[in-house]
């Protein structure tokens, strides 16, 4: 089938499974489709790339209506009693929209979406609104997700073992399990840990009341207790106080989990340590940029530690600087053979400036 020009395809009328499918075309750094499914309040999405396998086997026979935009004509096929398709076609005024994936500013949750979770949570009201006050969280959260998603576009995995660190009142727990296990199809087991019982006892009790059957919250001081023994796949910190953001990368490296999405919070300990005694000097001489600077110091040396443990590194802006200063997302996925490329470099700061860094003395260990 001509996918030239291709704006969007829609099938309705079901025959099959899904209710309706609608797939559209991505420009990525190699060109791909993606389709969603939706089926019973619920909205599955696939990337493909080769679209007449998947017209054949996904859409033709299971719809009998499909309408295929391309600029300036749409074809409309609908299907007979016999079975075969008849074809019409219509002109349009449409023009093809830069097709990134991200040209639009679409929530992967969106408002609206039949989370029930949520409004226990106290995230969404019971019509699916988003609560004002916490708008910001639910920000942040999409956000999380939507990078979670661009690591997940194109992997092959079948099921997860998450952690999530310090989760406090664990929306973002709740939106992974559910993210993973209704969105994508992949079969989670996700545990969030934090110190405060009550918190923990009624994340438990909301898990437990939607049948979220391997989501658990357990209680822990994330910088001393023995946490999960078994194979891990990916750990995830949001706003993790201080060091505990280094206690949850050194459990990362230390179990070989594959994934790692970590957006720091406070950070204290290069800060109070570091002194003068090289060409940054100019960096530690004002109270406000010493302490931006350190932050910054302490996350590089961080994705630098996670590079020499075989991961691949990158960090990217989580949210706008003004809606938080706390706004670094490191992600990493193992993939490299570990190696000591950047332990002369780490070491030659510490020396120089003779700061402490968590992760650099757990993993020196
Ligand atoms: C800033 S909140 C972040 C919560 C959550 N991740 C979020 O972004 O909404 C930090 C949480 O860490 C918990 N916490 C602090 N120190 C901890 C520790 N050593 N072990 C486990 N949890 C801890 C606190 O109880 C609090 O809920």
């Amino acid at each position: 089938m001509n996918t030239q020009n291709l704006i969007r395809l829609t099938a309705t009328d079901a025959l099959g499974e899904y209710k309706k499918l609608t797939v559209r075309p991505v420009q990525g750094k190699t060109a791909y489709f993606q389709a969603e499914k939706y089926k019973n309040n619920q909205v599955f999405h696939t990337n493909f790339e080769d679209f007449d396998a998947f017209f054949a086997t996904e859409i033709e026979g299971k719809f009998k209506q499909i309408s295929i935009f391309y600029e300036g004509k749409t074809v409309l096929l609908s299907r007979g009693g016999n079975g075969e398709y008849r074809k019409k076609e219509t002109k349009n005024d449409l023009k093809a929209q830069n097709q990134s994936h991200d040209r639009e500013k679409r929530y992967l949750l969106e408002e609206g979406e039949e989370v029930p979770a949520l409004v226990d949570l106290g995230v969404f009201t019971k019509d699916y609104k988003i609560v004002k006050a916490k708008y910001d969280k639910y920000k942040q959260i999409n956000r999380f997700l939507e990078l979670v998603d661009d690591a997940f576009r194109e992997t092959g995995e079948t099921s997860l073992t998450i952690l999530d660190f310090e989760c406090g009142k664990s929306y973002l727990t709740f939106i992974l399990y559910y993210y993973f296990t209704f969105k994508k199809g992949i079969s989670v087991k996700v545990i969030g840990y934090d110190l405060k019982k009550d918190v923990v006892e009624r994340c438990n009790e909301i898990a437990k009341s939607y049948g979220y059957s391997s989501l658990e919250f357990v209680v822990a001081d994330v910088t001393k207790d023995v946490l999960y023994e078994e194979k891990i796949d990916m750990i995830v910190t949001l706003h993790a106080c201080d060091t505990a953001t280094d206690y949850a990368l050194a459990y990362a490296v230390e179990k070989g989990a594959k994934y790692i999405f970590s957006v720091p919070c406070c950070q204290h300990e290069v800060n109070l340590s570091i002194h003068q005694g090289g060409d940054m000097d100019i960096f530690f001489r004002y109270g406000i940029v010493k302490e931006r600077v350190s932050a910054l110091l302490t996350d590089s040396v961080r994705a630098m530690l996670l590079e020499d443990a075989g991961y691949r590194v990158d960090m990217i802006e989580f949210v706008d600087f003004e809606h938080s200063p706390k706004n670094i997302m490191i992600r990493g996925r193992k993939e490299k053979v570990p190696s000591r490329r950047n332990e002369r470099e780490i070491e030659k700061l510490v020396e120089t400036y003779g700061f402490k860094q968590k992760l650099y003395e757990l993993l020196k260990q």
